[in-house]
């Protein structure tokens, strides 16, 4: 009888313990939830006015073969890569490289989302808040580096918290031997769990921690 109880009080506390269906918390990955690409406004199919034949979710960002941007950074990519000059927030960033150049390929609004290998592009761009457009000074910065030598102001790397899906959480991105911050760096565009394709919860501005130290 007693055992029972003692049983019971534990399973109680460990029931409290449990967050809410559906609350996500900031640093706890196994609370994140999933959104895969199919469900997600990455199947170019949820887009009014685009069909993808046969469903092939991957096909307008990725092919096996003949992709259009080569090596590791280029994904396999199948789209076509834009072709605009941007802005950027710092003077001292170049253009775009992939992958952030490969976001930009329908984020860049000029760009047509459904213009991708085989296919005839009827021309759709995005628009609204989606379109970030080619004057990239009023978005976080990207294409810069990661500042290592100033534990002040940015966290160390080597502690960034995992993320959405048990991948890894914000992520720099190795290009020219340099770690640096990129759209995938707080974005994961295969899963929308978090709203926004995020990598870690922006609740408490969780995601902003990871590399600011404030
Ligand atoms: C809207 C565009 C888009 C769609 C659709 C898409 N991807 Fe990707 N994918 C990317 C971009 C951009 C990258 C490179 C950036 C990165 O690694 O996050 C990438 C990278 C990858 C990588 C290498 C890095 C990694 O995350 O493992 C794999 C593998 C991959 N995609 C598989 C797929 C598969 C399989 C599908 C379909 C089920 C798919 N992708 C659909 C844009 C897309
Ligand atoms: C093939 C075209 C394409 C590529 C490439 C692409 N996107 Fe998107 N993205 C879209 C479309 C279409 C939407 C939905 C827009 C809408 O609903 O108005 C979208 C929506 C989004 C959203 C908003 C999601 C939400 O919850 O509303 C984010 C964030 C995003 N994309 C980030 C990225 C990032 C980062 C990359 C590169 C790693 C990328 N996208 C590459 C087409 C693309
Ligand atoms: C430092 C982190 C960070 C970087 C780098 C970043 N984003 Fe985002 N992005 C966010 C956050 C956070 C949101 C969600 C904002 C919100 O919900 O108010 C967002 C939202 C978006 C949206 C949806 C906008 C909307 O209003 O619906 C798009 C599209 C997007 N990002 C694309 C990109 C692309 C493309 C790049 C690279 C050029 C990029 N992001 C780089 C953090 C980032
Ligand atoms: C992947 C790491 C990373 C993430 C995540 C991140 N930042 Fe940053 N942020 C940077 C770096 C690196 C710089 C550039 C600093 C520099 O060059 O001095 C920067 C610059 C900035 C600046 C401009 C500072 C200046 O001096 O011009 C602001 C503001 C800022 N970030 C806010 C945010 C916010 C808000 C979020 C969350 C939505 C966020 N950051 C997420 C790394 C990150």
């Amino acid at each position: 009888m007693k055992r029972n109880l003692v049983i019971a009080s534990t399973l109680m506390v460990a029931m409290l313990a449990m967050p809410a269906l559906g609350q996500i918390i900031p640093g706890d990955s196994t609370t994140y939830p999933s959104v895969g690409i199919l469900n997600s406004p990455h199947n170019l199919n949820n887009y009014p006015g685009v069909t993808v034949p046969g469903n092939r979710v991957c096909m307008p960002c990725h092919t096996p073969h003949n992709a259009s941007v080569s090596g590791e950074l280029g994904a396999l990519w199948n789209h076509a890569v834009t072709q605009e000059t941007f802005t950027m927030y710092s003077s001292s960033a170049g253009q775009p490289e992939p992958p952030s150049k490969l976001c930009l390929s329908c984020h860049d609004g000029v760009t047509a989302i459904d213009n991708y290998g085989g296919v005839t592009s009827t021309g759709i761009v995005l628009t609204g808040s989606e379109n970030l457009g080619t004057d990239l000074s009023d978005d976080h910065p990207i294409g810069i580096a990661y500042p290592t030598s100033n534990p002040s102001e940015f966290n160390d790397p080597t502690g960034f918290a995992p993320g959405i899906g048990g991948g890894p959480g914000v992520q720099l991105v190795a290009i020219n031997g340099l770690d640096r911050v990129e759209c995938t760096s707080c974005h994961q565009v295969h899963n929308n769990g978090l709203g926004s394709f995020l990598r870690v919860p922006i609740q408490e501005s969780y995601l902003c921690l990871q590399c600011h130290n404030k």
